[in-house]
């Protein structure tokens, strides 16, 4: 082996991402890849789950940070990852998305290599670029500094691009791969088709809105909350809303005492049982990034529980429509649909399913020619 690589993940919408670059450099001999879970999510629902249904090896280190204040969270995996930097000495680190642990180990790599006062290691970061300007939230302050901080940046749209060459960045780093995320689902669609879910929940196809929500702007604020969730009460008078709920907003509906029996509440689902959901549903309400990501490809309408987007090409090309908060036009824009005037879309360029591909050899090109 020549070149060793550390691949991070931490928190649930890392592996879908993470899983098919580990696998892709399995083809080059030259390059070792372990995989480091920093333990943000801890849950078996929001971690375990994806490792078997990804079929992820089980991570080489596993940090065990848990939860916590967002700086404490920060900076316990800072600390924990800078041990596995210093034993490991790796050629580059690799993080992915918007969550705690992708900008503390791009930070942690970043300081490392002052300490060693060498151009060493690497760090690429994927799912570049992306913008919501809207600084109130976590993963906004992530991107941004996780960016500044790579010195390889692969997008998943030409908007990222742009907004990566208004803040300076040199061309010459820039790489539009497409999603990789989108590797997963194209791998995985055939097998979650046959997952068992619909028949567990007794659902039709077509007969239901699958809804994620859990965003702090979202469910942090019980006005916002409450809100919403009275708008979702009468979409549920037309149509059967499924809700796998994630551990922060079910804290929140006990301590607002927020009711919701007119909504089928489920835990959170692994990958493939809740890929099979949203390929059956009617259409999707979330505060997901991902989310609005998989339904342009799979084709179902997105309505969108935020102000802003990071992803505007899933409005632009998808089927996403952002709602925001507001409860008559969450009502409108679900009625349309039921109406059979559902957003139709087209796939983005390069959400192919050969991201993962293209990543790894640029990675291995860069690699063989700085090193
Ligand atoms: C994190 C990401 C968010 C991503 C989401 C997907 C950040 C800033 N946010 O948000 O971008 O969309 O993951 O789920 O990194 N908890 C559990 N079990 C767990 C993990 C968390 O019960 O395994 C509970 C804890 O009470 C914790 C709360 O969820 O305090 C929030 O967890 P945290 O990892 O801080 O952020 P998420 O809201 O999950």
């Amino acid at each position: 082996m020549k070149y060793k690589i550390i691949i991070v993940v931490g928190a649930r919408p890392n592996f879908m991402k993470a899983a098919p670059i580990y696998q892709e450099f399995k083809k080059y001999p030259e390059i070792e890849t372990l995989l480091i879970h920093t333990g943000q999510h801890y849950d078996k629902n929001l971690s375990k789950v994806f490792f078997d249904d990804l079929k992820l090896p089980r991570p080489t280190f596993h940090l065990g940070v848990g939860s916590a204040s967002h700086s404490i969270q920060t900076a316990r995996i800072m600390t924990e990852f800078e041990k596995i930097l210093m034993k490991e000495e790796p050629n580059l680190i690799m993080v992915v998305g918007d969550v705690n642990s992708t900008l503390a180990c791009a930070l942690s790599a970043a300081k490392y290599r002052c300490l060693r006062k060498v151009y060493q290691p690497l760090i690429a970061h994927i799912e570049a670029g992306l913008r919501s300007f809207d600084w109130r939230m976590p993963e906004e302050i992530n991107r941004k500094l996780t960016d500044a901080l790579s010195d390889l940046l692969f997008t998943t749209e030409p908007q990222a691009n742009d907004n990566l060459l208004k803040e300076g960045v040199e061309p010459n780093r820039i790489f539009y791969v497409g999603n990789v995320m989108i590797d997963s689902l194209l791998r995985f669609r055939a097998q979650a088709k046959n997952s068992k879910i619909l028949k567990k929940l007794k659902l039709k196809k077509n007969s239901y809105a699958l809804l994620t929500m859990h965003r702090p702007g979202n469910v942090d604020d019980k006005a916002d909350l409450k809100n919403i969730i009275q708008a979702l009460g009468k979409i549920a008078n037309s149509i059967k809303i499924v809700f796998p709920v994630h551990p922060r907003t079910q804290k929140m509906l006990k301590r607002f005492r927020i009711k919701v029996n007119f909504l089928k509440l489920i835990s959170p689902l692994g990958y493939l049982e809740f890929l099979k959901l949203m390929i059956e549903a009617k259409f999707v309400l979330t505060d997901s990034g991902g989310i609005q990501e998989e339904t342009t490809v799979l084709g179902i309408p997105c309505l969108t529980l935020r102000e802003n987007t990071e992803r505007p090409i899933t409005v632009s090309v998808g089927t996403n429509i952002i709602v925001g908060k507001d409860p008559q036009r969450i009502i409108s824009e679900s009625k349309k649909i039921l109406n059979g005037k559902g957003k139709k879309g087209s796939i983005p360029e390069f959400w192919d399913g050969r991201t993962a591909e293209r990543i790894c050899k640029i990675v291995y090109d860069y690699l063989r020619t700085h090193h």
